[in-house]
């Protein structure tokens, strides 16, 4: 596919692949399009109208929620259900994932899909780069009937598709179908994505670090033990320290110039930080497509099997060399046991 075709062309061609397709995943990636340009007007607009400010509610995670990830929320749910192309879907900001019943009952749609709405939430209201992340899955249990909490409890190397929306300087669509990542660029002027990034790679080695360095203290000493290597004076190093607070502002970054992203676990937050079912498994599998690599810390993240919904895990990705030697700091140390 040549560059500056748009989203919507890629998206038939794509479809021409598959032999037999029912067109039922480009209809998703299609409705996921159109969200993202009616959430990207209202992060574009979020100075100049109310909408900063915690919206009052507070999440499953315990989180203050701010407006536009309700609003977010709300748009991707209402375009992703209205248009009855899925049998279910789970977010980050709803409690339990929602089955999707067809208008007489029977709904015969195959996929679910897994949402973060708004990525980076705290960055709104400081005008920095924020994200929409997805996941898609086929369900496993059978057509027809209401999808189950084992659905959504898939191992991400069963990911059917996933992608990041990043609105930033200029707002991307980046996405994955197991062929490879291609990453589309938006023309707000006619509302057109346009292929802008064909077959996207983390370069195998990099030099920048992301992580939120301030947690130092509570961090596990593989990790202390890999910074101090990032920080030191020798070939490459010492690397660049660059870090947004928003996963997909960080991984978008890190994938074209390379890098690695590490939220581990902290004394703090045991468990880590980040969603494996709406942030690191789709990221994961971003990774994989374009040659880099995502893990825990000692193993791949995409075979860990799923316990719950909202499970957190930490998170190491991006070029793949790095993440390897990464890894290898990691097995200096036995594997903490609360996580
Ligand atoms: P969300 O806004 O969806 O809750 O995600 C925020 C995440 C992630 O995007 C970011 O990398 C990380 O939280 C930042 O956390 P710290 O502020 O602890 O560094
Ligand atoms: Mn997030
Ligand atoms: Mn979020």
């Amino acid at each position: 596919m040549k560059k500056h075709s748009t989203l919507g062309e890629y998206i038939i061609s794509n479809q021409r692949k598959f032999k037999g397709s029912s067109g039922e995943l480009s209809r998703l990636i299609n409705s996921i399009r159109l969200a993202a340009k009616v959430v990207n007007h209202e992060v574009n607009k979020a100075g100049l109208v109310d909408i900063l400010g915690d919206a009052g509610d507070t999440n499953i995670q315990g989180e203050d929620q701010q407006k536009l990830d309700v609003y977010a929320n709300d748009i991707f749910m209402q375009t992703l259900t209205n248009r009855q192309i899925i049998c279910g879907i789970a977010s980050e900001e709803e409690d339990d994932f929602v089955t999707i019943s067809g208008d007489n009952g029977n709904n015969d749609n195959k996929y679910i899909v897994l949402i973060d709405p708004l990525d980076g939430s705290s960055n709104i209201d400081v005008n920095v780069s924020v994200g929409t992340i997805f996941s898609i899955y086929k369900r496993i249990t059978k057509s027809g009937t209401p999808v189950q909490l084992e659905d959504f409890l898939q191992e991400g190397n069963q990911q059917i598709a996933a992608g990041y929306i990043v609105y930033g300087t200029s707002t991307m669509l980046v996405y994955t179908t197991g062929h490879g990542v291609n990453g589309f660029t938006l023309n707000p002027a006619i509302g057109t994505f346009y292929l802008s990034h064909p077959d996207m790679m983390f370069p195998e080695n990099g030099t920048i670090y992301s992580i939120n360095e301030g947690n130092y203290i509570h961090f596990p000493q593989g990790v202390k033990d890999y910074l101090k290597y990032c920080q030191e004076e020798e070939n490459d190093r010492p690397y660049s320290a660059r870090y947004i607070g928003s996963l997909v502002s960080d991984f978008h970054r890190n994938m074209i110039k390379g890098g690695i992203y590490i939220y581990p676990t902290s004394t703090k937050s045991p468990k880590g930080k980040l969603r494996l079912l709406y942030e690191c498994n789709p990221m994961a599998f971003l990774t994989e497509q374009a040659g880099g690599k995502a893990s825990d810390g000692y193993m791949r993240t995409l075979d860990i099997k799923p316990t719950e919904l909202h499970q957190r895990v930490p998170f190491f990705c991006g070029s793949k060399n790095m993440v390897a030697v990464a890894e290898e700091f990691m097995k200096n140390h036995p594997k903490d046991a609360t996580y």
